[in-house]
């Protein structure tokens, strides 16, 4: 594996779930594998998990981690090429990345979508641009459109309490209070469709996702039908999509916060989020604190999906 941006870049899913679970069992194997490798760990947006797991994932190998927040002591910097710089950013992406490209080995790389521009979002233009001019692989560790390594993590934990062998797994859309990028639910649809799950999403009108990532997911405008027999509901706020409202908070009706009541309709099912959620909008206290809420699992497996990734990424480096 050269770059991690996308679900094909893991290749056969299955391979890569027995993978992580051998990571899981025996996370210190590998220990020397990145032994005088570096990690650059680049936010341009906060976090805490991906900040922590992914520093982990890269320590649990042997590597050294070094995190830089961009918008704190780092000069600002200029993404559009052909700019007259005479504003605040004294530094242009053009030269930053391939000088922090000299300092590491591997680099990972955070920048959520803008809501400036959809095309530029949809292009990953700064995610490219890393692949373009660091010369090193690069990690997404959340970009415009999709957050592989929370989508991998999510994978490995329903293949972990699944009950069936293809369970029915609904991504449910949940009120929230800030326009939230799609990311998380565009990446979460592509793995489960790539993991050929019976798959639904259900989202009030006008938060329907791009077509290429809801693939042949069921869309379902009725919650409540949804959820009858999941066996999973994985909860995500996004913003609008469609062009004439794209970064948009169209509602925010609370009417769709999972809550016990629609809990009682599934199989039983699981209660997922990537978080940080948002307590009593996306999700009430009780469900989230239920014996069904795999919240805390699912995060401790980002380090086994980073450290799955980067293993890879080591390994084909010390083939070539
Ligand atoms: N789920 C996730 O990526 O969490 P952070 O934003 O805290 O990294």
């Amino acid at each position: 594996m050269k770059h991690f941006t996308c679900v094909q870049d893991i290749g056969n899913l299955q391979e890569a779930v027995k993978e992580a679970f051998e990571v899981k069992r025996t996370p210190f194997r590998w220990d020397t594998l990145g032994k005088n490798k570096t990690m650059l760990l680049i936010f341009f947006d906060s976090s805490l998990r991906t900040r922590l797991s992914t520093q982990r994932a890269a320590l649990n190998l042997g590597m050294s981690a070094i995190v830089l927040d961009v918008n704190q002591g780092a000069w600002k910097l200029e993404t559009e090429r052909g700019v007259i710089m005479d504003g605040d950013k004294p530094e242009h992406i053009l030269e930053a990345i391939p000088v922090m490209g000299a300092y590491c080995d591997v680099i990972g790389v955070r920048s959520f979508a803008r809501f400036e521009c959809k095309e530029t979002d949809y292009r990953e233009v700064l995610l490219n641009q890393f692949i373009a001019h660091s010369g090193k692989p690069v990690v997404s560790m959340e970009a415009a459109t999709r957050h592989p390594l929370q989508s991998f993590a999510d994978l490995i934990t329903i293949e972990e309490y699944k009950k069936t062998a293809r369970p029915r797994v609904v991504l449910t859309w949940a009120p929230h209070p800030r326009a939230l990028p799609q990311a998380v639910p565009n990446s979460f649809a592509e793995w489960m469709n790539a993991a050929e799950y019976d798959f639904a999403i259900t989202h009030p009108e006008g938060y329907e996702l791009d077509p290429a990532f809801v693939g042949c997911a069921k869309v379902e405008y009725d919650q409540r039908k949804a959820f009858a027999g999941a066996d999973f509901i994985y909860a995500k706020s996004w913003a609008a999509y469609a062009d004439d409202a794209y970064g948009k908070v169209l509602s925010q009706d609370r009417d769709w916060t999972v809550d016990a009541e629609k809990m009682a309709l599934t199989n039983n099912a699981y209660f997922m989020h990537c978080l940080p959620v948002r307590r009593n909008m996306i999700v009430t206290d009780d469900v989230i604190e239920s014996p069904q809420s795999l919240v805390i699992p699912e995060a401790a497996n980002r380090v086994v999906s980073a450290q799955t990734v980067i293993k890879r990424i080591l390994s084909a480096m010390k083939k070539i």
